[in-house]
């Protein structure tokens, strides 16, 4: 036999991976309650979408339900193809009824957990599904390999129509109800009446290591997660590998994804797994605790699971704790790549406020800004009005600072809560370096959110809590092994410093991913010129790109 055959095999091509979505209507029932809901293929949660680094995908989501559709790859850069990035009326107008759209993109230089989302609406309540990139041929993880994995979608469950409560509540200017029960790959657990035949149960072998990507897919609750008598070892966080540590119990904020390894090395059994909200401020939230069980293999049924601890819900300081832990791991392989120099200083403040509202019970509605903007969605693309240069549907004089400095965390500011209203843009010139600050502030109140920027991963180079001190603060920055990520946490009247290197031409959303915050305007886009050469510029627009 020839061995130096083996010598001489082409190089691997990309696959091309193609799925169709079919988005419609099915009855689930849930907590006694059955409801029609939207799905991807009748699935909740949705497909799993499968790929392997280097990829090129094709999806083709056909609408068949009377709401406008569109999807968004959460956490997927999209370089130079915000064509593909999905929220509805920035990069793409939506899908209408009967129509079909096929988002087309390469998945480059990542690997890990991501996951798809509507983003429309507050549809992705139940249109929602994991993104598992694995490493590109001839590579592997940099941890152990595990003997299986599963993915864990953290969720909520309404028993009313969700679009309704919120109708609903905009008509009244206040929050919608909030979720009746948090949920595990779509199932609240048995804790819940009607819930036995309604719980996720993962088998597992004993001595065995399992690989577990943990989604937080819910609308509004930064999670605590835990495994009863089962410690978790967190390798990767929003498809970036983390230097791994051990905890007992993890948080996960909207949009973000943490993969963890478990080994099942206790006395086989019946433990459960849970997950319950975090918060920090009275803010009523959905307090229920959903489970799922990690159950061993040849361990009856009739055992009942037994319980872990959960940080208290208000444990700001296993919060604080645990995103401290979080570091990339920065090897010559996986390198962390932090702009060292800023060309571009930005610094938001996050806040809540009140606008006069007509049609409102008390005459305003509550409202959200960042540095005192309350985005107005457009009702165009911003996209296709960047690239074609429409005139009249955004400007780009997002202001690069609050347009008055105050004591941004003091006592609360309960007057002159209005905001100003626009679809203001901030530009930004290609490749610059950005750091953005952004300041939780004490309009009306305090509270953590959840920041997503699409089109990019950024280091999260500094926190605090109170205001950000220009002067001292930086000198603390870690530049060596911050977590990359695609979503931070802004803490409870505290700070976060993000750097990016602006390389990826388009328009790119960046809101808080609690969707209440979002609908109330909590969002913006940066609009990220051109480069010179033609592979430093956005893509031509595909084709079947929806008309609005
Ligand atoms: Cu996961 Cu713009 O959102």
């Amino acid at each position: 036999m020839d061995t130096s055959k083996t010598k001489m095999l082409p190089p691997l091509e990309a696959a091309v991976k193609k799925y169709q979505f079919d988005i419609q209507v099915k009855n689930v029932s849930r907590l006694c309650h059955p409801k029609p809901i939207v799905t991807v293929n009748g699935m909740f949660p949705g497909p799993t979408i499968y790929v392997k680094e280097g990829d090129r995908v094709l999806i083709n989501v056909t609408n068949h339900v009377q709401y406008n559709m569109s999807i968004h790859w959460h956490g997927l850069k999209q370089f130079r193809n915000g064509w593909a990035d999905g929220p509805a009326y920035i990069t793409q107008c939506p899908i209408k009824t009967g129509n079909s759209y096929t988002y087309d993109f390469n998945v480059t230089d990542q690997r890990g957990t991501l996951w798809w989302h509507a983003h429309i609406l507050w549809l992705r309540a139940t249109v929602y599904g994991a993104i598992v990139i694995m490493p590109k041929n001839g590579t592997s993880f940099p941890f152990p390999q595990p003997y299986s994995e599963t993915n864990i979608l953290l969720g909520e469950w309404w028993n009313t129509d969700v679009e309704g409560n919120v109708k609903q509540a905009n008509k009244l200017g206040l929050p919608p109800k909030m979720s009746d029960a948090h949920t595990i790959n779509g199932k609240p657990g048995p804790l819940f009446p009607c819930s036995e035949k309604y719980t996720y149960a993962m088998e597992v072998e004993l001595g065995k290591t399992y690989l577990l990507r943990i989604i937080n897919a819910a609308l509004d609750d930064e999670l605590f997660f835990a495994i009863a008598g089962h410690n978790m070892t967190v390798v990767e966080i929003d498809a970036v590998y983390t230097k791994p540590f051990t905890t007992q119990a993890l948080l996960i904020a909207p949009g973000q994804t943490t993969n963890v390894l478990v080994k099942a090395d206790r006395t086989p059994g019946r433990y459960f797994m849970a997950t319950r909200a975090f918060m920090d401020v009275p803010i009523s939230v959905d307090n229920k605790t959903a489970t799922a069980i990690l159950q061993y293999k040849g361990i009856p049924n009739s055992i009942m699971p037994v319980m872990p601890q959960l940080p208290a819900p208000n444990d700001t300081e296993f919060a604080l704790n645990y995103s401290k832990r979080l570091r990339s791991l920065n090897t010559p392989q996986f390198p962390a790549n932090v702009p060292l120099k800023v060309d571009r200083h930005l610094f938001f403040t996050i806040g809540l406020g009140k606008n006069p509202c007509l049609t409102c019970q008390n005459g305003t509605k509550l409202t959200a800004s960042l540095n005192n903007i309350t985005f107005v969605m457009p009702k165009t693309g911003l996209l296709q009005a960047h690239y074609f240069n429409i005139k009249g549907v955004f400007t780009t004089d997002f202001p690069d600072r609050p347009p008055t400095a105050f004591n941004y965390t003091g006592a609360p500011l309960t007057a002159n809560l209005g905001t100003s209203l626009g679809t203001r843009l901030s530009r930004v010139a290609f490749n610059t370096t950005v750091e953005l600050v952004l300041q939780d502030t004490n309009l009306l109140t305090v509270e953590s959110h959840p920041f997503h920027l699409h089109g990019y991963n950024f280091f999260v180079v500094g926190t605090g809590i109170g205001n950000f001190d220009p002067a001292k603060d930086p000198a603390k920055f870690n530049l060596v092994d911050p977590p990359e990520r695609n979503t931070v946490g802004v803490s409870t009247g505290g700070w976060t410093a993000i750097r990016f290197r602006a390389n990826n031409p388009g328009v790119w959303f960046m809101h808080c991913h609690l969707e209440l915050h979002t609908m109330w305007g909590l969002k913006m886009a940066f609009v990220v010129d051109n480069g010179k050469s033609p592979e430093e510029s956005v893509l031509p627009p595909p084709s079947d790109l929806p008309q609005c």
